[in-house]
């Protein structure tokens, strides 16, 4: 039987709209606007795409939104003396830098200058120690829209098998850790493992993160299985036809092989519509999740892990 797809683009939308009422209801009861500062050094195209999305839907909710664009070249002192800046600004909840950074900025150094409470990415080592002990902390965006969209469609994912594919610490370390939060039995797989498609092949779940287009065959998945795809790779798609330059069109593909995947998944995720919509959607929830603790008001109902 063909898989139930899990509609990502939906889902983040009911979260961008829970999201929106508890910011009018701050604004209403408390006088307070959320606010999110996102950092950008440099002009990576793919980055400012980002950004550009992260502005728009943080001011869509209701929330502020501040961009500070840096230059390429700015030195790791000015970038800190930005962030700083940010930490103490009681107007800004959530600080973003937008990764990746130049390669002369010492990203771990970033990353762990911006106030745990304001670190609305759960990148910060305190926020990843508090995560890996089970205690309230800020979590990383991607996982937790995985994890929202498998509770939805699982009510509970108790003793399930978890394969998680990739060992990020974007992705795959957080994810793993929210997994067995909600008692899962976990298995981190990577580029090493040996048996892959053995390993996968037990899996209830199977969370697919590691940026290599379509290396998830159907053969793998066990069937019924739950696919949660986070892979956003291009692809050549010869059959689409000739860009007006002359190369060849492209196409969006996941780190699973979509058509094969979903004979045997009983839910999949699509690419795109799925993951990828959701972690624009957490980032806003993780804003309010902020905004909300640094005033000691109750957080949103389902919006956090
Ligand atoms: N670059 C790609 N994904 C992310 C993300 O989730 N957070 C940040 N800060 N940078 C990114």
């Amino acid at each position: 039987m063909a898989a139930t797809i899990i509609d990502g683009k939906g889902f983040a939308a009911t979260v961008r709209e829970k999201v929106a009422a508890h910011v009018a209801r701050l604004k209403d009861e408390n006088g307070i606007t959320p606010g999110l500062a996102v950092v950008l050094v440099g002009e990576d195209p793919a980055s400012q795409v980002y950004v550009r999305a992260k502005g728009k839907q943080t001011t869509e909710v209701g929330m502020n939104s501040y961009e500070h664009k840096l230059d390429v070249d700015t030195s790791e002192a000015d970038l800190l003396a930005v962030i700083d800046k940010l930490n103490n600004d009681p107007s800004v909840h959530g600080i973003l830098v937008q990764l990746p950074l130049p390669k002369h900025l010492n990203e771990d150094l970033i990353i762990n200058s911006v106030s745990p409470a304001k670190d609305v990415d759960g990148f910060h080592i305190s926020n990843v120690g508090l995560l890996g002990t089970g205690q309230k902390s800020m979590v990383p965006c991607t996982p937790l829209g995985c994890l929202m969209m498998l509770r939805d469609h699982h009510g509970s994912l108790s003793g399930l098998n978890a394969v998680v594919i990739g060992r990020s610490n974007i992705v795959g370390k957080p994810m793993a850790q929210l997994l067995l939060g909600d008692s899962c039995t976990v298995t981190i797989a990577h580029s090493r493992t040996k048996d892959l498609a053995d390993v996968v092949r037990r899996a209830d779940i199977v969370v697919a993160a590691v940026g290599r287009a379509e290396m998830v065959p159907g053969d793998w998945i066990k069937q019924g299985a739950t696919v949660i795809d986070v892979g956003i790779n291009r692809i050549e798609a010869p059959e689409k036809g000739l860009k007006e330059d002359g190369s060849v069109k492209t196409r969006l593909v996941g780190d699973v092989d979509f058509a094969s995947c979903s004979e045997r998944a009983g839910a999949i995720t699509p690419v795109p519509g799925g993951v990828g919509p959701m972690t624009i959607a957490c980032l806003l929830a993780n804003t309010v999740t902020a905004c909300c603790r640094a005033n000691g008001l109750a957080e949103p109902e389902g919006l956090t892990a």
